[in-house]
């Protein structure tokens, strides 16, 4: 059996390939897209906010299969009914992984977001390096490695998300478990100088490295990663001549590959011109004063560099006085992880500072600065990217940021400016559509800000059309593809495979053709949910050439 991957490297004529996923996508992550919140008459099932559960919720809803997370509740709350009504409205069935009050401030709380959050963006100083949650955190590891272990068969894929279960691995392998395994990183991952500021960096790579396949947001994580290898763990060694690298440890050898997540872009734009998402906007803009519409939407974290942005704002108003009365920023912030100290002070520091340009700069009929604290449903959501004229997606450091991506899908009129920060995922890729900033130069800030409210109708929607363009294009499905695409190179490493079962399905056939100039493969996949035509060029992009119903 040839692969795809090294079938590239093979420069000789026709050549053929098949893969085959016989069993079913086994998806795991700390969060399930679902969250099961007490209230006084009982409990309810919310949406789950963040990038992973948008993106994975979208990108599975016509696949079989299981979701294995925490749904956001402990051992002694009876969620079954709940979880089985969920589940029931799905494609796929939903396994929840409870976690002790214990476990959530140490491993959820602790390990994962005082620790592995701020260091993988780039914040050493954030981090409380406690001992003891390196405790937990290996065991609710072994927990979600051991809930998986029961779930899934050999023919399956166990696709794991996320910095909260990178030792996972490493679980199920001693728990006998040979079906092949991916890993995908949802956040940066960070240069050999901050990373190895973790005491326990040697073991974390270790573990990653029993997975078949690691997927990372940008070439630069992707860098990052080889570079901490290079340095902590040299007895790892690195092959490149493959389409993408390959880390052989002690017999055992791991694809690394980029694959920059989307969003569903599709239904995000049908949605958008539903007549009730237009009504809705209108109504935000006709109560809203002012003619530019500024919007900021995060989960209320420090990576997103919200004071910072405030205060860009603020230097707008102060240096551009034309501008006030005329432009109005709306924030919108999700509550987050508000048990961690870090997250609690920037509640206040972020109040105090809407507060504060409040102050400074209200006058009669215009509020510079609307502020909502709540999860809004998604019509609500569209009506404001829809309302908006500009977008102002700033964090400090981010994966990918889907908010910037969202903006755009929903803008289905041209009428909106992106202003994006270069140091998420989503600044490189939307640059030539959107306006790139430094979050930390307000100047820069404040400046673009003027800029998009000043620009030209035609300016914004050339740009606009070709941000549309790259975020239709690069759209979950195809990093669902793609992703799962890369596991041929990792069967080579010696993974497991049996007979087939009615889950997810996703055959190729790979072949040459000479007839195309710059296209290194032409891949069929064989499944009514997948895109029947597609090739990936001698650049190693994959570039559709045919549609599938209920594909983009
Ligand atoms: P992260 O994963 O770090 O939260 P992303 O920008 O990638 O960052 O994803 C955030 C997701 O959460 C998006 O899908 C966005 O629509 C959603 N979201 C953020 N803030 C809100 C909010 N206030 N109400 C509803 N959804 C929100
Ligand atoms: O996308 C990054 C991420 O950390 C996801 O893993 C997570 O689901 C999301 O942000 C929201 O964070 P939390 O699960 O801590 O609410």
């Amino acid at each position: 059996m040839t692969n795809i991957a090294t079938s590239t490297k093979e420069s000789t004529a026709r050549m053929s390939a098949s893969r085959v996923i016989k069993g079913r996508v086994i998806n795991v992550s700390n969060r399930l897209p679902i969250l099961i919140r007490k209230h006084a008459g009982g409990a309810r099932v919310e949406r789950s906010s963040g990038g992973l559960a948008t993106a994975l919720e979208a990108g599975w809803r016509h696949q079989r299969g299981v979701w294995i997370g925490w749904a956001g509740t402990s051992p002694e709350q009876h969620i079954d009914p709940l979880l089985l009504k969920a589940s029931q409205d799905r494609s796929y069935t939903l396994r929840s992984v409870s976690l002790t009050d214990d476990e959530i401030a140490k491993f959820y709380s602790g390990f994962a977001n005082e620790i592995i959050w701020p260091l993988f963006h780039d914040m050493p100083s954030r981090c409380n390096f406690d001992p003891e949650y390196w405790e937990i955190y290996q065991r609710v590891n072994r927990k979600f490695g051991r809930v998986t272990a029961e779930t899934a068969t050999d023919d399956d894929f166990i696709w794991v998300h996320d910095y909260h279960l990178m030792l996972t691995a490493s679980a199920m392998r001693q728990a006998g478990v040979s079906a092949p395994m991916g890993f995908f990183l949802h956040t940066p991952f960070p240069a050999p100088d901050i990373f190895e500021k973790l005491p326990w960096k040697k073991p974390i790579l270790r573990s990653l490295l029993e997975f078949d396949v690691i997927g990372f947001q940008s070439d630069h994580d992707r860098e990052n990663f080889a570079a901490c290898l290079e340095r902590l763990l040299p007895e790892a060694t690195m092959e490149s001549g493959s389409r993408r690298p390959q880390v052989r440890l002690g017999g055992r050898r791991t694809v690394i590959g980029t694959f920059p997540i989307g969003i569903d872009f599709d239904e995000f734009t049908r949605q958008a011109a539903e007549p009730a998402i237009e009504e809705h906007s209108a109504e935000i803009r006709r109560r809203l004063s002012g003619d530019t519409l500024v919007l900021g939407v995060d989960r209320l974290d420090y990576t997103k560099g919200i004071p910072e942005r405030l205060k860009s704002f603020r230097l707008l108003l102060r240096r551009f006085p034309e501008q006030r009365g005329h432009i109005t920023l709306v924030q919108v912030v999700v509550p987050s992880r508000e048990e961690i100290p870090n997250y609690k002070h920037l509640r206040r520091e972020v109040e105090l500072l809407v507060s504060q340009i409040n102050g400074e700069f209200t006058e009669p009929g215009w509020v510079p600065v609307h502020y909502i604290h709540r999860n809004l449903g998604r019509e609500e959501l569209l009506a404001y990217y829809r309302a908006a004229d500009i977008g102002l997606v700033t964090p400090l450091k981010d994966g990918m940021n889907l908010v910037a991506k969202e903006f755009c899908a929903a803008q289905i009129d041209e009428r909106g400016v992106l202003i994006v920060s270069e140091f998420a995922g989503a600044g490189p890729e939307l640059r030539s559509g959107a306006i790139l900033v430094n979050p930390n130069d307000f100047s820069e800030v404040a400046q673009a800000l003027h800029d998009a409210a000043t620009m030209s109708a035609e300016e914004k929607r050339n740009r606009m059309r070709l941000l549309r363009q790259i975020v239709k294009e690069h759209n979950v499905q195809r990093w669902i593809r793609s992703f799962l695409e890369a596991m041929p190179e990792a069967e080579v490493a010696g993974s497991k495979r049996g007979a087939s079962d009615s889950g997810f399905q996703y055959t190729f056939n790979s072949r040459r053709d000479e007839t195309m100039p710059g296209v290194a493969l032409i891949a069929t996949a064989h499944h009514p949910k997948v895109r029947p035509r597609y090739h990936i060029g001698s650049d190693a992009k994959l570039r559709v050439l045919g549609k599938a119903s209920g594909e983009d």
